[in-house]
C-alpha cells in the first residue's frame, strides 16, 4: 500500500479513478481530484475510429486539467493502424499514459473485435500492443478483464503476454465478458497476475469501502486498485482509504459537504456543457451521491422532475435544509443500495458511424 510507478509516472496515493463511459469526463473527474485521494484519472474510452476522423466528441473526451495528472487516454478499437495513430495523437495531447480498454463487454464494441472482444483474438492483441509500443515513448497499459466467458479466462496468460509486449501495468477487472456486471469480482485473479508478471498490476471491481480496499490490497498483494461505481457513491472515498493508508483519522464529509459537492458538480456542468445537458447528467449521477442519506428517493424524483437550473439548485437547498432541521423528507427512508449505474453502454454513445466505417 505504496505509492508505485508506471514507468517513470508515479501514482500516489496507489488508487485510480477506474474509466466510465458517460461518467467520467472532463468535469466528474475534476470534483473527484478536488474531493482527494486519486492518484491517477482515466479518460473515458475513446473510439480509435473517432478518434483519427477528428470527431469533436473524441476531442471533448481527451480533455483535462494539469492538476488531474498523471492522467491516461484510454483508447479503444481494434484496427492495428488506427490504434496506433490514436495512441500517438493522446502522446501529443499530452497524456502522461496511453491505456487499452480490453475489457469493455458492450456489443456494438466486441462486434467489431475492440474492447473484450480482444480477449478471443491474442495474436491480434499482441500486434497492437507491439506496433504501439514502438510508436510512443508514454507507458503503454492495459485494462482487462477476467476472459471473453466462464470457459475462457485467459487474463494470466493475456498479462503475461503483454509484458512481453512493452506493457507497463496492467489492471484487471475480475469478471469475464459474458458476467457483464453481475456476481461478484474475482480478485484471486489479481493474485495470479500479480505472482506471474514483474510489471505492477492493479485489481478492479466492487471496491465500495476503506475496509475493502485495504483487504484487497492485502490479500493480493497488488500494488494499486481501481474503483469506478463507488466513486459515485461516495466521492471522498479515494480521499477516506488514502487516510487510512497514511494512518491518519478517515475523513467523513459532512451534510454540508454533501451538499457543496452536488452544488460544485452542477456548476461545473454548466459551465463546460449547454444547460440541458447539463440537467440531464445532474439528473443521472445526482441520486447516487445521497446513498445513505434519508428520503434520497424522493430527493431523485424531484430533481427528475426539475426543469431548470434554478429549479435544481432550489430543490437541493430545500432537500439539504430539510435533513438539517432533522425533518422528514418523503418517506425518509434511508436506501442502503441505490441502483447503480452499471454498464459501459448505458451512459455511452458509442459512435454507430466511426464504428462502421473501421477499415
Ligand atoms: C457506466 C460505466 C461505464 C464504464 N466505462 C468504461 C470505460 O469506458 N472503460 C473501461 O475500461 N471500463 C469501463 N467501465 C468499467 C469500470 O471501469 C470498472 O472496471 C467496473 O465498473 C468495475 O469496477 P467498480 O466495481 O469499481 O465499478 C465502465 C463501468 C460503468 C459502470
Amino acid at each position: 500500500m505504496k505509492p508505485f510507478k508506471i514507468g517513470e509516472v508515479e501514482i500516489n496515493p496507489p488508487l485510480t479513478l477506474s474509466p466510465m463511459a458517460g461518467v467520467t469526463d472532463f468535469v466528474f473527474r475534476r470534483l473527484l481530484k478536488k474531493c482527494g485521494g486519486v492518484g491517477m484519472t482515466v479518460s473515458e474510452f475513446i473510439s480509435v475510429e473517432g478518434m483519427t476522423r477528428n470527431s469533436p466528441q473524441s476531442k471533448r473526451m481527451m480533455r483535462f486539467m494539469e492538476f488531474e495528472r498523471p492522467f491516461a487516454i484510454q483508447i479503444f478499437g481494434a484496427n492495428v493502424k488506427r490504434m496506433v495513430m490514436a495512441a500517438e495523437m493522446a502522446e501529443e495531447q499530452g497524456a502522461d499514459i496511453l491505456d487499452v480498454n480490453c475489457g469493455c463487454p458492450a456489443p456494438k464494441v466486441v462486434k467489431k473485435g475492440g474492447g473484450s472482444g480482444l480477449l478471443r483474438t491474442l495474436p491480434l492483441l499482441e500486434e497492437i500492443l507491439t506496433e504501439i509500443k514502438k510508436s510512443i515513448s508514454i507507458p503503454l497499459t492495459l485494462k482487462i478483464r477476467s476472459g471473453f466467458d466462464e470457459a475462457n479466462i485467459n487474463a494470466v496468460e493475456v498479462s503475461k503476454m503483454a509484458e512481453q509486449a512493452g506493457v507497463q501495468h496492467v489492471a484487471l477487472h475480475g469478471r469475464t465478458r459474458s458476467q457483464r456486471y453481475t456476481g461478484q469480482a474475482d480478485w484471486d485473479l489479481v493474485k495470479q497476475i500479480k505472482e506471474a508478471v514483474s510489471i505492477p498490476v492493479s485489481g478492479n471491481g466492487d471496491v465500495k469501502s476503506v475496509e475493502n480496499a485495504l483487504q484487497r490490497f492485502e490479500e493480493t498483494g497488488c500494488d494499486g486498485i481501481l474503483i469506478g461505481r463507488g466513486a459515485m457513491q461516495n466521492p471522498w472515498l479515494f480521499r477516506q482509504i488514502q487516510d487510512a493508508i497514511e494512518g491518519c483519522e478517515v475523513f467523513e464529509p459532512t451534510l454540508q459537504d454533501k451538499q457543496e459537492v452536488l452544488l460544485e458538480f452542477f456548476e461545473l456542468l454548466r459551465e463546460d456543457m449547454p444547460e440541458k445537458a447539463a440537467l440531464g447528467k445532474m439528473k443521472q449521477l445526482a441520486g447516487q451521491f445521497t446513498k445513505g442519506l434519508r428520503g434520497g428517493a424522493k430527493f431523485r424524483q424531484t430533481l427528475y422532475h426539475s426543469h431548470s437550473a434554478e429549479e435544481i439548485v432550489d430543490n437541493i437547498g430545500i432537500y439539504f435544509d430539510t435533513l438539517n432541521e432533522g425533518k422528514r423528507y418523503g418517506d425518509n427512508a434511508v436506501e442502503t443500495e441505490v441502483e447503480m449505474i452499471a454498464s459501459c453502454d448505458a451512459l455511452s454513445k458509442v459512435d454507430e458511424s466511426h464504428s462502421q466505417a473501421t477499415t
